[in-house]
């Protein structure tokens, strides 16, 4: 059982291929990293998952459903999250409006009594603008809107881009936390440290292709792989 694969996707912005034949698997519960250098085709890789760029080739299933059959606007309905890189908020809304922003009805307040439980500054700031609360508290946020809608599957884009170490620590938890509860993650990181420390399994990623897959602990014996792809050390 997988609850998303994609296999040999192609993808190209203009004319430039950005992805020349992807494939990658999270099962049920997994928590999966892809990493790798700026530029590589990681967001473009989410971004073809997603339909928002068009995969010229191969395939993507979520849950059995096939997403070529999916538009992009129904993939929240069938359990998939998204946030994006930076984190698309809409900065004179207010946290209570972006938090919403996704809903059809009205929010199931289980779900929110949780998220306040979670993240208690957001609930302190509901009627704020978003664009006045912090870069790691609109990190939150983003988390928080994807929780909303019930996912069974998130998709996080560099959630810890740009945020001060200390929330960092916090984010970190709060992924590690969705997994817990049985949600599915892909996590495109480019911080090694908190890749290696969630993930159960990561690819690494080149130039449109995945050029490795290994396990946390495969990685860290292999330090020349590390070098290699990403260009940093252990
Ligand atoms: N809007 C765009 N217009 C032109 N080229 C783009 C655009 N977005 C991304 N690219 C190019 O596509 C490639 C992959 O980008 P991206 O998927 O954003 O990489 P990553 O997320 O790994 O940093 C890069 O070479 C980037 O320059
Ligand atoms: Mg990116």
């Amino acid at each position: 059982m997988t609850a998303l694969a994609i296999e040999n996707v192609t993808a190209a912005i203009g004319k430039i291929p950005v992805l020349r034949g992807v494939s990658l698997k999270v099962a049920p519960g997994e928590t999966v990293a892809l990493l790798g250098r700026n530029g590589v085709g990681k967001t473009s890789t989410l971004r073809a998952i997603l339909g928002l760029l068009k995969r010229t080739g191969g395939t993507a299933t979520f849950d059995g459903n096939n997403l070529d059959d999916v538009a992009p606007h129904k993939l929240s309905a069938l359990g998939m999250g998204y946030v994006p890189q930076g984190r698309g908020m809409f900065p004179l809304l207010t946290v209570k409006e972006n938090l919403t922003l996704g809903l059809r009805g009205a929010p199931d307040p289980e779900v929110m009594a949780d998220i306040y439980r979670r993240f208690p500054r957001i609930e302190e700031r509901l009627s704020q603008a978003a664009g006045t609360l912090s870069g790691g508290e609109q990190q939150m946020l983003a988390l928080a809107r994807c929780l909303v809608m019930k996912p069974s599957l998130i998709m996080l884009d560099e959630p810890t881009e740009g945020i001060m170490p200390k929330l960092v620590t916090q984010i970190r938890h709060e992924i590690s936390e969705i997994a817990t509860r049985g949600i599915s993650v892909l996590l495109v990181e480019q911080n090694l440290r908190t890749a290696l420390r969630l993930a159960s399994r990561v690819y690494l990623m080149e130039r449109g292709t995945i050029v490795h897959e290994a396990t946390p602990a495969a990685l860290r014996a292999d330090p020349s792989t590390v070098h290699r792809y990403l260009g940093v050390s252990l």
